[in-house]
């Protein structure tokens, strides 16, 4: 047995992760006197909210008229009808508390002419039930909205005293004999002491899973420890083979380039100079939903009419925009554009090409954030002692396909829903729960063999070759073939893990080491997308199978729970879709007639 000391910390409630579903969990446990702690890896405003530019949808109607029901019909149909409507419902109307909320705390929202929220349209989001005009419902500050609402809540959360271990590393969930999940071990980067947190809640929102992809929008830290933990813990996650492209990453580097670009009158063009997307989407166009966009641009591309040298990507054109709306809506952008692609917006088209951005699935909870384990008798119940909110977690509010500025939204409706649920189940008065030391040894063990991990494999070539091998095999398009190829290499991959070799066996500053654990959880989150891509027969939202082009509600309107082991074995299951809405049109919701699935056209 390894023999490590470590610290003791008792609290009330330990959130892991200090992006906008974390610092807004944590804001709003600390608000209501819970003893919070907040349990990060990078500085919280490094966290990659950070990088959201575009947006948090709500129905506010500032620009034009708007509904929360007609936001709900939008994200049902975005979702390709796999998402939750009771998780819909509730989400879409709480938008506009939350965002009010936000605005009180001191987001700095651009404004209109008259002092209100600015709102700008994004992709698949209209009015009237899917049949009227695009909507403004993006609550925007310029294009930095992420960046604007992370300063805001870290600030909010150091008001009302939660307490921030920066630089730690979550290793694992501590689960007690009866499957309560009772804390945390961590590992403090900056001294390489342990640490054991004890809590009578846990809520994971360790952000997606992004770096399994060789070219995404997401940062590097973005390594889905959360679904790595909550699969050695024996749980599942939930609809990982639905992974979002962005359409419009710059060429190379992948930088996201905000979908508010096309929401403030920019367009894609082909090497004909076409806009191809009105051929696709006669209604909405560039506005269409992001997986429809993607997959036009992958298809001009293959047909020959990708632009550059090579053909191989395609143009964003802004430069018949007014430099003022360049100038105050999307400075970000312009700034990315001129470092990362050499390009002048105001005279320029940006070369563009999709790229991973959003895991739509994650660890499947309930809309209070509570962590599932799903039964045959009971596909519905709760872990005691375990939440998860933001991109770890699937609600599920995006289902197959996420609508842009909805990820703003969920973290901090279903951040704030964590919360409120915490509020009704955590008991002041009792004891912090301690499990059984044996638990924190087995962590501690698996951390010392993975230290002194001694084989061929660098961590970094092990990664690289998952990175291509997700690129090469579950992207945009996908096939029975290159599906079947990609199961293959991760299982084989997983070999490679077992003779990793990590160099460096100090505890401080020891960035092999971290990085060796961060591909372990890569690899759990690999091992469900892949599989759970293979399994599903049928083309939705995201998952566009070239083989079975054609969604299937009959045998496929269900949600994939894959349990992927410490060697990487893969099992998977289903469980239902909840189709009841929480309220019927008597109560003022949405009549379940008009969320039944249809053929979705934009
Ligand atoms: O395009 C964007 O600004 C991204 C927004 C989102 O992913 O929600």
């Amino acid at each position: 047995m390894a023999a490590y000391e470590y610290e003791t910390h008792d609290y009330d409630v330990v959130v892991v992760g200090a992006g906008g579903a974390g610092l807004r969990a944590t804001l709003g446990m600390a608000e209501q006197g819970l003893r919070t702690a907040c349990v990060t890896k990078v500085f919280p405003t490094r966290s990659h909210t950070v990088a959201a530019q575009g947006g948090v949808a709500a129905s506010l109607g500032n620009m034009d008229e708007d509904h929360w029901q007609w936001h709900m019909y939008d994200t049902v149909k975005g979702s390709d009808w796999l998402g939750d409507n009771d998780t819909i419902e509730y989400v879409t109307r709480e938008a506009p508390r939350a965002v009010y909320e936000l605005e009180h705390y001191g987001v700095p929202f651009s404004r209109t002419e008259d002092g209100r929220i600015y709102q700008r349209p994004f992709g698949g989001h209209t009015s009237e039930f899917g049949e009227g005009k695009p909507v403004s419902r993006a609550c925007a500050a310029a294009d930095r909205t992420g960046h604007a609402m992370l300063h805001t809540l870290y600030g909010q959360s150091l008001k009302h005293k939660a307490e921030f271990y920066i630089e730690y590393f979550a290793l694992d969930l501590i689960m007690d004999d009866d499957g309560a999940c009772t804390g945390i071990m961590a590992w403090k980067l900056d001294d390489g002491t342990l640490h054991r947190f004890n809590a009578k809640l846990v809520v994971l929102a360790t952000g997606g899973a992004g770096r399994t992809y060789f070219s995404c929008t997401s940062a590097h830290t973005c390594t889905g420890d959360g679904g790595g933990m909550v699969a050695r813990a024996g749980l599942p996650l939930q609809d990982m083979e639905f992974v979002q492209f962005h359409p419009t990453g710059i060429y190379g580097p992948g930088m996201l380039i905000t979908e508010g670009a096309r929401g403030e009158g920019g367009y894609l063009t082909n090497s004909e100079g076409e806009r191809f997307m009105e051929r696709y989407a006669p209604h909405y166009k560039d506005l269409a939903s992001r997986d429809v966009v993607s997959r036009c641009m992958t298809l001009e591309i293959r047909e020959g009419r990708g632009v550059g040298p090579r053909k191989d990507h395609i143009y964003l054109n802004l430069s018949h925009l007014p430099a003022e709306v360049l100038h105050e809506r999307l400075p970000g952008i312009s700034e990315s554009a001129r470092i990362f692609a050499g390009v002048d917006v105001t005279k320029e088209p940006i070369p563009v090409l999709p790229t991973a951005h959003y895991n739509m699935g994650g660890i499947p909870t309930n809309y209070w954030g509570e962590v599932l384990r799903p039964t045959a008798d009971d596909p519905d119940a709760v872990v005691p002692g375990l939440m998860a909110a933001g991109e770890c977690a699937s609600a599920s509010l995006h289902g197959a396909n996420r609508l842009g500025t909805n990820s703003l939204l969920d973290i901090v409706v279903i951040g704030r829903a964590t919360s409120v649920r915490a509020g009704q189940i955590v008991d002041r008065k009792a004891p912090v729960p301690h499990a059984d030391d044996s638990k924190v040894d087995a962590i501690l063990d698996r951390f010392d063999r993975i230290r002194h991990a001694n084989g061929d494999n660098a961590t970094a070539e092990v990664r690289l070759k998952m990175q291509r091998s997700m690129q090469n095999n579950a992207a945009v398009f996908r096939t029975s073939e290159s599906l079947r190829e990609g199961v293959e290499e991760i299982r084989e991959i997983w070999g490679d893990m077992q003779t990793i070799k990590v160099t460096d066996r100090s505890l401080i500053w020891n960035s092999d080491l971290m990085e060796t654990l961060e591909l372990y959880n890569l690899m759990a989150n690999a091992s469900a997308i892949i599989e759970g891509a293979e399994a599903r027969h049928e083309s939705r939202g995201a998952h566009a199978h070239e083989d079975y082009p054609e969604r299937d509600d009959k045998n496929w309107r269900k949600h994939t729970l894959a349990w992927v082991d410490a060697s990487g074995k893969t099992r998977l299951d289903y469980r239902p879709v909840h189709e009841q809405p929480l309220t019927g049109p008597d109560e003022g919701g949405v009549d379940l007639k008009v969320l039944a699935p249809k053929k979705r056209v934009y």
